[in-house]
């Protein structure tokens, strides 16, 4: 039986570090922050918000989360501390460590984030890397689950980049027991190890991962259609070269037609109108995204008040 006490002092690099048993758990706490917002488990303490990247959603909805839980934030960047000047990441961490009592991290390499745990004596959460996005995996989960109401059978279809969202959302969806369709272009797909990591996965749950090239493969029935950006952070000189051949891949009201009439549309935001989603889909009635930003600070609150509590 998985308990609180489990999750005490650890690190959240990577959904693949826990059980299926310890996702539904975080999904079952995440709803009960919902409905109870507010709790004492941060307080005297601090989280550290390390983005070396931009973002709207992961480092406000920390922020709240921290507040809402009687906690204190600090923030960082590569910019403006000595990190992105000579410092490493090893003396920082070394020092951090004896300043706050966790570091929420969106790092470049995955790696990065691995060594900043290792060398950090405090929990250490990946608010993403080039390769993963765990907490918004657990946050798509958690609103896929409040709309579905079970993961059992479901079908989400995953179109266009096999990026870090896509891994995270292949590597959870695979423990949860759902199924996982990806459509990328032929070199844009996600990583054969993640793959495989999602194919073992899928055995004990019963669920089945696919990877193909054309859209309407992976969309026909799902219960689900998520897209994300052509081009990430990071990547931005790939941009013009990413549009061409991410074109095909726009989830649209004609592709999105081929999935089940109440399949949800999501995207874990920021959304290029126009390029990955048309308006018309993003404000219509299968829209779930707002949910889905929304349900990030619940998540991230379960998250908190278990590695911290
Ligand atoms: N979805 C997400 O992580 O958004 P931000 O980049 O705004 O944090
Ligand atoms: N795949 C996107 C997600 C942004 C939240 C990126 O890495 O830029």
């Amino acid at each position: 039986m998985v308990s609180a006490k489990d999750f005490r002092g650890r690190d959240v690099l990577a959904l693949q570090d826990f059980s299926a048993e310890e996702i539904r758990f975080l999904l079952d706490q995440a709803a009960h922050w919902k409905k109870k917002r507010f709790g004492n488990e941060l307080r005297n303490k601090t989280v550290l918000l390390l983005f070396s990247k931009p973002s709207t959603r992961t480092k406000i909805s920390f922020a709240v989360a921290t507040h809402h839980l009687g906690g204190s934030v600090v923030t960082m960047d590569q910019m403006t501390s000595h990190l992105g000047h000579g410092e490493t990441l090893k003396d920082t961490a070394y020092v951090l460590s004896r300043y706050v009592d966790a570091i929420v991290a969106r790092l470049f390499a995955q790696q990065d984030l691995v060594d900043l745990a290792q060398y950090a004596s405090v929990p250490v959460l990946n608010a993403l890397t080039d390769s993963l996005h765990p907490c918004q995996a657990l946050a798509d989960y958690l609103t896929i689950r409040e709309k579905k109401g079970t993961f059992h059978g479901l079908n989400v279809a995953y179109v266009g980049d096999g990026n870090n969202v896509c891994h995270s959302l292949l590597i959870a969806g695979s423990k949860l027991g759902v199924n996982v369709s990806v459509a990328s272009p032929r070199g844009y797909a996600p990583d054969a190890a993640i793959v495989k990591q999602a194919k073992e996965n899928a055995q004990p749950s019963g669920s089945f991962i696919r990877v193909v090239q054309k859209p309407l493969d992976a969309v026909k029935g799902a219960d689900v259609v998520y897209t994300d950006t052509w081009t990430s952070m990071g990547r931005e000189k790939e941009a013009a070269k990413r549009k061409r051949m991410f074109r095909p891949y726009q989830v649209n009201q004609k592709l999105l037609s081929a999935a089940k009439h109440d399949a949800l549309v999501m995207h874990c935001m920021p959304v290029h109108r126009g390029l990955e989603l048309t308006d018309d889909v993003m404000d219509g009635p299968q829209s779930v995204l707002i949910d889905q930003a929304e349900n990030r600070l619940h998540t991230e609150k379960a998250l908190l008040a278990l590695v911290l509590g």
